[in-house]
Formats: C-alpha cells, structure tokens, sequence
C-alpha cells in the first residue's frame, strides 16, 4: 500500500479543541486521521533561518516541519501567496500587489518544501499538495530528481484566463503547475479556466477525461468537491459538553439567530453582508427585536494591509449599525473578533434558524457544509447561500443569493425567517443526500485514485 504524504503551508493544530485555520487545514487533518500517512509543512513559527524540525509523531500521522526565515515568510506567505496570489484567484485583482522579489521568495519556498519531501519520500509513496502556496511544488521536486506521482489539489478558486493574466509572471506558474500530474479543482468552472488558459495561452490541447498535453508532457485534470463527515458533525453539534456554549446562549438569546462564521477575510464578503443586514432591518422592520445576527470572524492574515483595513472598518460597521437600530433590551448585531474550536461551533450552527454564507467567492466553504450537516433533519434551519461559493453547485436547494445584491439578500432573510417547515425540511433533505454522496472519504479516495492512476 503507497504511503500518502500531504504537503500544505498551513498544518492543523492536531489537539483537540483550538480553533482551525480554515477548511483546509480540517480537511486534510480528516483525510489523514484515518489512514495515517506523512505531512509535510510550515510549523507557523518564524525563525532566523529557514530550518526542519524533527520530525513528531501524533497518532497515525508523522508530521514535519517546516520553520521560515522572516525574509522567506515576508516574500513568500505575505507577499506572493496572499498579496498577490489570493485576492487575483478570488476575482478581487484590485486589491493584488505584485513584486518579482515576492515571487523569487516563493519559488524559494516551493524549493524548500520540495526538499523536505525529497528527503523522506519512498519510491512507490503518492504524493499530494494542497493549495495555492505551492503552484511550483511540483516543478522543484521534479528538478529534485523526485519521479512520484505528484497531484495538487487548488482548495481556492481558479479565475478566468483574463483574471489570472494580471499576474505578471502567470506564463511561469501555469508552466509550474503543468508539472504536476494531476491537478484537482473544487468545481468545473474552476477546471474550465485553467484548460481555457492552457489551450488558448499555453498552446496545449484538451484530450479525454480532462487531460492536457501541454509544454511536453501529459497531465490529468479533474472535479474534486471537498465535503465533511456528516454524521460526525452532527455528533458534535449534539454531544452536551460541547453543547455548554450553545445552551448559554439560548438561555440569554430570546430572539431568533442568524448566523455567519469566517475567517476575517475581504473574500467572505462581510462589509457586503452587514450592509445587507442593515437593509433588512430596513425593509423588513417586523424583524426588528426579533432577531439576532450573530458574526463570528477570528482575525486572520492580519500583517497583510487590506486586512487589517477590513478589520476596522468592520468594527466601526457594526458599530454604526447597532446604534442606529438597538433598543434598550435588543442588539440586532453580536460581532465576535475571535475563534473557538470545531466542536464548540458545531452545536452553534445547530442553534441558528439561518446559516448565512455570503462570500463573494470562495473555493468551496465548507462552513456552509457543516451548518447542514448540523442542522436537526426534522426542524433544520435556512441556509441563506453566496451563488459564488463553489458550495453553490451542489447545495442548490439552499436559497441563494448574489452579494453583491443587498435588496436580494435582504429579501432572502426574510424567506429565510418566514419559509414553512415543511419546505425546510425538503431543502435541507436535498442538501444532506447531496453531501453525503459526496462525503470527505470519497473527496480524498477519488483524489487519490486518480492520482495513482497514470
Ligand atoms: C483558506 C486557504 C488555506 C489556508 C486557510 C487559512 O482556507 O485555502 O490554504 O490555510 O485559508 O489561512 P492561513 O493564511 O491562516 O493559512
């Protein structure tokens, strides 16, 4: 049986109970914590020199680390990955910076993985990348001398042709990410952009089952949805210690809760979202006292400018909104600047009569997933969804929304709060099928049966 090794910039904080950054990092955590294998990554730490830890063994999973020079973190993860790389793969190319020392540093980086891997890789292991950190992982291993099988899977968006070209140096990574042997996307708008770009920019040609010939060689392309373990989430949304959180909010909570969790990032679309809520206590002000709008956005990526810019404005956002609307015995908006733990938030989603999810895009989001999954299949609530979101192609019974539309998603509260149970449940029925086939198993086994594939 081949070894799996997952290589990721950002690795789970494998206790239990501190709070994940992001889907990623639970996902792999989940598609390792079964199987066991190796994962290879940056320990979070920033040190003098770019050095390897020892390698640490936690359960079924060796984990090796990976520590980064402040210059490399500075190029690399501020620079390129997140200044430049993530708003232009999430269509918001104003807010890009590019620098060609940033990309040098993450090209180094890249390099520096693929070390790593190069030194505790066997022949016959499958190797798998995560992400848009390491577009030129595949490239460095190969100059490495390592002949693995090597995938990527892309947990964010992949934009259009034009959108990606913004990038000054996008003919190298697409050449970069050419290397790999399968390249893995959450939707088929995604794949699509990336093929367009390698027939119509790169000269290659589409063959079968999403293979491209391009610069050479042959690589495989394909549609992965990640997922989450839905009996799982409904354990932990019913499980009475991790429900403490959750009673206590019901017993100081009279009102009905909308609510949204993100990583406190422009992408999620929540500068939009408080703007839209604002116009639903508007338009709609038999609402008012009778609901609650709870946002929980852990601070995230904050020595990055339009972060930390977000994050002001948002607190003055809210700011405004509750002094323009609140009563003496009522705050319409809770805006929480923090995390809690996976299992803490499970029974939270099991709470609320509406699962707001309105990025302006997102790769997939999963938290729109868990809140399903949480949900009561006899009295589940709403999930008001971005039609954006790569979670959008499967939960198409959720109501969705464009968020750019504030009267809309006002409007979609609304329905949301009114809709009869008996619709809620067939929705929420839908939804739950449709997630249970495409379960977080069978993300990682498709992925991995493809990727053994030549
Ligand atoms: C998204 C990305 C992940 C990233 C996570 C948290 O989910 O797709 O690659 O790990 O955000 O961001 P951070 O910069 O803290 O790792």
């Amino acid at each position: 049986m081949p070894r799996l090794v997952a290589v990721s910039n950002r690795v789970a904080p494998i206790q239990e109970g501190e709070p994940t950054a992001g889907g990623l990092a639970a996902g792999v955590l989940d598609a390792l914590k079964q199987q066991g294998g190796i994962w290879v990554g940056w320990s979070g730490e920033i040190t003098a020199e770019s050095t390897a830890n020892p390698a640490r063994t936690v359960g079924p999973i060796a984990l090796y680390t990976i520590n980064l020079s402040r210059k490399d973190y500075d190029e690399f993860y501020r620079g390129f990955a997140n200044a430049t790389l993530w708003p232009t793969l999430h269509y918001q190319i104003g807010l890009a910076q590019f620098d060609w020392n940033d990309f040098a540093g993450y090209r180094r980086v890249n390099d520096l993985f693929a070390l790593a891997v190069s030194q505790v890789v066997r022949s016959d292991d499958l190797i798998w990348a995560h992400d848009y950190h390491l577009l030129c992982f595949a490239e460095a291993l190969r100059a490495a001398g390592v002949t693995n099988r090597i995938g990527l899977f892309l947990h964010t968006p992949f934009p259009a042709p034009a959108v990606f070209m913004t990038i000054p140096s996008h003919a190298a990574l697409i050449r970069a990410m050419c290397a790999f042997d399968l390249l893995g996307f959450q939707t088929e708008t995604d794949r699509t952009a990336f093929s367009d770009y390698v027939v119509r920019q790169a000269g290659g040609k589409a063959g079968h089952n999403g293979t491209l010939h391009v610069f050479g060689r042959s690589l495989r392309t394909g549609v992965f949805p990640i997922g989450v373990h839905v009996d799982e989430v409904r354990v932990q949304a019913e499980d009475p210690v991790n429900r403490r959180l959750a009673t206590r909010l019901r017993t100081t909570l009279r009102e009905r809760l909308i609510l949204s969790v993100d990583r406190l990032d422009y992408s999620k679309g929540l500068r939009q979202r408080f703007t839209a809520f604002e116009r639903f206590l508007e338009e709609y002000p038999e609402h008012r006292g009778k609901i609650t709008f709870m946002q929980i956005a852990p601070p995230s990526r904050s020595d990055v400018q339009p972060y930390r810019e977000i994050r002001r404005e948002l607190e003055a956002e809210a700011g405004r909104i509750n002094g323009r609307f609140a009563d003496v015995d009522w705050v319409p908006l809770r805006y929480l600047n923090r995390g809690f733990p996976r299992n803490v938030l499970m029974p939270l989603y099991a709470e609320a009569e509406v699962g707001l999810v309105t990025p302006l895009r997102d790769g997939m989001n999963l938290v729109a997933k868990e809140y399903i999954a949480a949900q009561d299949p006899d009295d589940p609530g709403v999930l008001v969804l971005s039609q954006f979101a790569g979670a959008a192609v499967e939960l198409d019974a959720a109501l969705l929304v464009n968020p750019y539309d504030q009267a809309g998603m006002a409007a979609a509260l609304d329905r949301a709060l009114s809709m009869p149970l008996e619709e809620r449940r067939e929705r929420h029925a839908a939804m739950l099928h449709v997630m249970r086939v495409h379960s977080l198993e069978r993300w990682r086994d498709r992925f991995e049966a493809a990727l053994r594939t030549p």
